[in-house]
């Protein structure tokens, strides 16, 4: 379990079945009723790093736990999506917006000669660093870096990186001021 952590997720049984605790009990508890230090104490054993202060609020979908890692205070809001199959490491005092969905793997698909679902997939980390906003309902698509103190609009589509201290929103997201 949390001694033999490494980002290769390797679906050891006790794993199996803390993820299944966590997927369907204890992330339904609400935070307003002691959620969040529940998930605390299971999520430490689960990601790959939880610092102090780090919260997951309450119906977040976390996949392949062990490629998370969250920085001290850091603040993800409910019914959030982490997919850590290629890494997602988020710094220290960033939040992240309300049904936000972060994906680190897509779909190959530059042949035309064979079907796109049989073409595999591909990953690349999502790295934020420290002091990041994340608005609510943004997409986070693989591969992309966040600097720090970066601000995402509401409902924006992040396809590429992201400058220090700046402001970009949209689909897809765009420079939109410095801060
Ligand atoms: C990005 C944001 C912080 C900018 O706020 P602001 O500094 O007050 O900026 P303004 O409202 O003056 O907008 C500046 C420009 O950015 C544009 N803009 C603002 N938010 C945008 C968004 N989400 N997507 C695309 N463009 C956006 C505005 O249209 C405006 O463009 P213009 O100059 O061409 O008219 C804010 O709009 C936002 O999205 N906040 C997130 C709120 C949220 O999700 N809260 C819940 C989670 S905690």
């Amino acid at each position: 379990m949390g001694s033999n952590k490494q980002h290769n997720y390797g679906h050891t049984f006790p794993d199996l079945i803390l993820w299944i605790i966590y997927t369907h009990f204890v992330s339904k508890v609400p935070s307003y009723s002691k959620g969040d230090e529940l998930r605390r104490i299971l999520l430490k054993y689960l990601l790959y790093k939880m610092d102090k202060g780090a919260t997951i609020s309450s119906g977040c979908k976390i996949y392949y736990p062990q490629g998370i890692s969250l920085g001290k205070n850091v603040i993800v809001a409910e019914r959030i999506l982490l997919d850590g199959k290629g890494i997602i490491d988020i710094d220290a005092d960033s939040m992240i917006g309300f049904e936000s969905i972060l994906i680190t793997s897509t779909y190959n698909s530059t042949r035309k000669d064979v079907l796109i679902r049989k073409q595999g997939k591909s990953k690349a980390p999502i790295r934020i660093g420290k002091n990041v906003w994340v608005g609510t309902r943004v997409t986070i698509l693989p591969g992309v870096e966040i600097g720090d103190g970066a601000i995402i609009g509401a409902n924006s589509v992040v396809i590429k990186d992201v400058t220090p201290n700046t402001v970009v929103g949209g689909v897809p997201a765009r420079y939109i001021k410095d801060r």
